[in-house]
């Protein structure tokens, strides 16, 4: 069977304008009336595409682009220009469909209210998102159990250690049964058995339910060990799209 392209991006670029300060008490105060700006080039001209089930790595170093890139994936951020389609729809236009299909997990911002307890929050959604209620019980029962958070579904958000909270995150996300997962930095600061969790949590995820994985992280052993293939951003340019194990033995990362 022929595989569907779930994410097509065609030369994809944002620019930011930025503003330039300059000291000096007589600079600023001409900037107040003649700002001088530039373009700041976060994401140029980059395309590639991901197939359903697929488990992608995109990594590179500190302001290469990627959460830019995260953000017009998802509809957060307009593209300046470029082309992409992500489960068959164009992110900008943030149609209701559109956000059934995807689910976006950042390890640097959180989704869930710190006042209500999860179980609340995970409510919450269930209506909104109008799931129904053997699925929402199950998916529920299955990821918490997984996870190893069951105990901690009735404690208010804010009083949950950060590794708790994360796994919090995870069950929201997929308890809206998403196609795509967009996962950006998810195991930012956590202990190496909660990072083992996720790990496993991701694999079967992709492998058992075949949801799609973009996953962004600075840890190499969560890309080595959750993604087939691999996209390395470098300055706003995409320079490796290629399998994961073979860029990961050549650069001797296992
Ligand atoms: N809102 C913004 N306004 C202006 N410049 C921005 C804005 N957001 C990001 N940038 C710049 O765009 C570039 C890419 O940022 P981005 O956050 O996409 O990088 P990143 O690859 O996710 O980095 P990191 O690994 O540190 O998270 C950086 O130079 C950053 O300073
Ligand atoms: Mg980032």
């Amino acid at each position: 069977m022929k595989r569907q392209q779930i994410i097509q991006v065609q030369d994809l670029t944002k620019k930011y304008l930025i503003n330039l300060h300059e000291n000096g008490i007589g600079q600023r105060i001409k900037n107040l009336f003649h700002p001088k700006v530039k373009d700041l080039i976060a994401v140029n001209s980059i395309s590639f595409s991901v197939y359903e089930g697929e488990s992608v790595g995109f990594i590179g170093q500190n302001g290469a682009g990627k959460t830019t890139t995260i953000k017009m994936l998802t509809g957060t951020l307009y593209p300046s220009s470029g082309y992409c389609r992500v489960s068959g729809f164009n992110p900008s236009d943030q149609s209701n469909d559109f956000k059934r299909s995807i689910a976006v997990v950042m390890g640097n911002k959180s989704q869930l209210f710190p006042d209500l307890t999860p179980r609340d929050y995970l409510n919450l959604l269930k209506v909104i998102y109008e799931i129904d209620d053997s699925v929402f019980d199950k998916t529920l029962t299955r990821v918490s159990h997984m996870l190893n958070i069951e105990d901690k579904l009735d404690i208010q958000t804010r009083k949950l250690s950060l590794g708790e909270r994360m796994k919090m995150e995870f069950l929201a996300g997929i308890i809206i049964q998403p196609k795509i997962l967009f996962l950006d930095e998810p195991t930012i600061g956590l202990d190496v058995i909660s990072k083992r969790d996720i790990r496993n949590f991701l694999i079967d995820l992709n492998k058992q339910e075949n949801i799609t994985i973009f996953l962004t992280s600075h840890d190499m052993e969560d890309i080595i060990t959750v993604c087939d293939r691999l996209l390395i951003m470098d300055k706003g340019d995409l320079i490796w799209n290629g399998n994961c194990q073979i860029f990961c033995v050549n650069r001797s990362f296992s």
